[in-house]
């Protein structure tokens, strides 16, 4: 991450910053901010969401990555033995991140496929007849063969960058293909927006009707807060933990929550209005950007929009794999550090079993398969990790810092031993300490009650019946 050996000081410092900003803004955007985002915001009614969204990405978002980068640094080890070497009856903490790991694995590499196989699908026509390109979605998703296929190549290029620890190179990739993505999103915006009938899906995202919010979509809000910025688990923690001692911490933070926000909303200002002026419903789900964007480019004709098209995809699964590399990531430095495996065994020990896990999501798509309360396993994974896993994981990440660590040592931290000034201090620390806390627990209990509504509650209980298992054996993990 640093480049030491380049000749002036200054220069050095931040060459080495970028360099983590762009790694930890890999981890951040990914499929939750081009992906998920959209749909999420779209089944969630729109503007009041994205309001709830921000509001979450400001007041928690920002401050949970800021501790996970402040404990991380301050350990320099990976999630769980930092939890371990503080207090042992912490180390759940560290081990429900792997967990999610896991499960998010689960899967992320189903969606992953699809972005590699639109490259495909892209390229061999799929533009040619965009009355068809909506029902080609649902037909490809539901097959049960095709999309595990996409899938495990997919999968197979997670564990080739891990195993060869050459995520350098895919960093490299990203530096490029990032920014490229993020003009291409840009220019799909502007020919959005230029549709007939495309300001009302400008209102949808960003006129709030409260009216439509309830605990369900603010827990949702908060999930999607977590998930994209990567929080909760642990990852940010790992990252911070190869983050030197000169950094500044807050900007670092800043930079990366608003690279990720703006991706995020980007994607709602390309999707939204063309939804609108192609009379779609905003509520289409999972579906969206691989029915939505291909049909603009579609619109768009001729070469440039095939080309465009490809780029999207390519840029899309580029960012997908910085994310799930990460993803990966964490799950494997914990079983090298915590169960003293080889990376190569831990590898391609932990891709077997979420090989495992995304051949039930990929196939509960299609109807097939075991179900738990009426939700497949798609859905079960998501449910687990988005609503319970991290936002929970968040709160006690915030717990520990603000009562099992020092206040000193806090600030001391955040502020390179007080060289670097950082006023907001006392207000960040009151927030995880106690508001970051109280606020979790509460959206975190009525969306659950309110999730018994739509089944979705049950689910939900047996994510924080997991948690409550592994705090009570936290002392054998
Ligand atoms: N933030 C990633 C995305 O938006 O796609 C997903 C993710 C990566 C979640 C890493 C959690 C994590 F630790």
């Amino acid at each position: 991450m640093a480049t030491s050996n380049t000749p002036t000081k200054k220069r050095d410092t931040w060459g080495s910053k970028l360099g983590f900003v762009m790694a930890a803004a890999g981890s951040a955007v990914g499929l939750g901010n081009i992906w998920k985002f959209p749909y999420t915001a779209g089944e969630s009614g729109g503007g009041a969401f994205v309001a709830i969204y921000l509001v979450f990405v400001i007041f928690i978002g920002f401050s949970v990555m800021l501790t996970e980068f402040a404990i991380g640094r301050r350990a320099a080890v990976s999630a769980a033995s930092a939890f371990k070497s503080t207090d042992r009856r912490w180390t759940f903490v560290g081990v429900i991140g792997v967990v999610s790991g896991l499960l998010i694995m689960g899967f992320y590499p189903v969606v992953g496929g699809w972005s590699i196989a639109y490259i495909f699908k892209v390229s061999t026509g799929l533009l040619n007849t965009p009355e068809a390109i909506g029902d080609s979605f649902g037909g490809f998703i539901s097959n049960p063969v095709q999309p595990l296929m996409w899938m495990g190549l997919y999968l197979l290029l997670n564990v080739f960058i891990v195993v060869k620890g050459i995520s350098g190179g895919i960093e490299k990739a990203g530096k490029i293909l990032m920014p490229l993505l993020f003009a291409i999103l840009i220019l799909v915006a502007v020919k959005g927006l230029s549709l007939p009938g495309a300001s009302a899906g400008l209102e949808f995202l960003f006129k709030p009707d409260f009216s439509k919010v309830d605990s369900s979509v603010v827990l949702a809000a908060m999930g999607q807060a977590f998930f994209s910025l990567s929080l909760g688990m642990g990852c940010m923690m790992t990252y911070g933990s190869y983050l030197k001692k000169k950094e500044n911490l807050v900007q670092t933070t800043a930079m990366v929550t608003a690279m990720d926000t703006g991706v995020a909303i980007l994607a709602g200002v390309a999707m939204f209005p063309a939804m609108f002026a192609f009379n779609m419903e905003p509520s289409a789900g999972p579906g969206l950007v691989f029915v939505v964007v291909p049909q603009l480019f579609a619109e768009m004709g001729g070469l440039i929009g095939l080309m465009l098209a490809l780029l999207f995809f390519v840029g899309l699964s580029v960012a997908a794999l910085t994310s799930s590399v990460s993803l990966l990531e964490v799950v494997v430095s914990y079983l090298i550090d915590e169960k003293g495996m080889k990376r190569r065994t831990a590898v391609i020990s932990s891709s077997i079993f979420m090989a495992m896990l995304c051949v039930f999501s990929s196939l509960s798509l299609g109807g097939v398969g075991p179900t738990l309360f009426d939700t497949g396993a798609f859905d079960i994974f998501d449910l687990l990790t988005d609503k319970i896993f991290l936002a929970v994981g968040g709160m006690l990440i915030c717990i520990f810092a603000g009562w099992r660590l020092n206040r000193s040592d806090l600030e001391k931290e955040i502020t390179n031993d007080g060289e670097i000034s950082f006023p907001l201090f006392g207000l960040w620390y009151n927030l995880v300490k106690f508001v970051i806390p109280a606020a979790i627990a509460i959206v975190a209990f009525t969306g659950i009650k309110a999730g018994f509504d739509s089944g979705k509650g049950e689910i939900m209980l047996i994510g924080v019946g997991i948690i409550g298992i592994a705090a009570l054996l936290s002392k054998k993990l």
